[in-house]
């Protein structure tokens, strides 16, 4: 499984046939869950999958808002312990689960847990210590020609405007082709990268206090997805790298993380 290639062929469903996938498929999805990396130790995402989603999300209409509102046939619950960098660490897993399953044909769409911690006991066991952070819908897509993004899909920033400092070596340049589609809330794109030989500083936009209030939870997830995508293409282009913390600043940004691209190719 490439998750790489995965990449440049997923985009979000929104409308989903509402027949459940079938068992040999729930049983990849499972396969995939229990597989799924987390960026720090000791600090686990837990995947919670709701088989009968289409009950789920008949309720869920009424709780949840107009933007998280999606039918699906099944859902992923994600839950974690609210430790510092849990939002991060969610969507960098769930990055990954999200291309696997688009891998297999399955088509999925991140959506807000607009539901509380209270509802969603109903529907499924949450460990004490752990809060809802996100859902996955997921399922067969209405329209099957609907799973892959068409060739004027993505509507994404460009290099020029995510790179806030550079020059990037011509050889990192497929690195921020594959960052720069990654999926965000409301379709953001909070990241921003600032390019220093082959140090790669990630950093958030800073929001405005109300913005700030509404959106960065949700920036945070993002950044994490953004994350996955640049390791992931880092690894496809069989580089390595380090991931350290550096003294970066900016008024503009919150600083992430470092990643440090080691020239020297991994050997096949
Ligand atoms: C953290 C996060 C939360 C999201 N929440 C929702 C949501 O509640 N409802 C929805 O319809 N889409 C949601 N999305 C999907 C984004 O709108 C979508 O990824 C973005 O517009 C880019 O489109 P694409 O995924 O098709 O490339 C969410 C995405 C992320 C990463």
């Amino acid at each position: 499984m490439e998750l790489y290639e995965n990449i440049f062929k997923r985009k979000s469903t929104k409308a989903f046939q509402m027949d459940s996938l079938d068992e040999d498929s729930l049983r990849r999805v499972e396969e995939i869950l229990k597989t799924a990396p987390n960026l720090f130790e000791g600090m686990k995402v837990t995947y919670g999958l709701l088989r009968e989603g289409k009950e789920f999300s008949e309720k869920a209409t009424g709780i949840l808002g107009a933007y998280t509102r999606v039918k699906a046939p099944h859902f992923l619950i994600l839950t974690m312990e609210p430790k510092p960098g849990f939002r991060q660490a969610t969507g960098y897993s769930l990055a990954h689960v999200v291309l696997a399953l688009n891998d297999l044909g399955i088509a999925t769409c991140i959506t807000y847990p607009g539901a509380d911690k209270e509802v969603l006991q109903k529907y499924l066991e949450i460990p004490e210590e752990e809060v809802p952070v996100l859902f996955v819908a997921f399922g067969n897509p209405q329209n099957p020609a609907e799973l892959y993004p068409p060739l004027d899909y993505y509507k994404r920033r460009g290099l020029s405007d995510i790179i806030i400092q550079g020059p990037v070596k011509r050889k990192y340049k497929p690195l921020f082709e594959a960052v720069r589609l990654a999926p965000s809330s409301f379709n953001t794109q909070p990241w921003r990268f600032s390019v220093d030989g082959n140090k790669v500083h990630v950093a958030r936009v800073k929001l405005g206090f109300v913005k700030n209030k509404l959106f960065s939870s949700l920036n945070k997830i993002d950044m994490g997805i953004a994350l996955a995508y640049l390791l992931i293409a880092i690894k496809a282009k069989n580089f390595k790298f380090n991931l350290i913390k550096e003294e970066f600043s900016h008024p503009e940004m919150e600083y992430m993380i470092t990643v440090e691209i080691l020239e020297e190719p991994r050997r096949p």
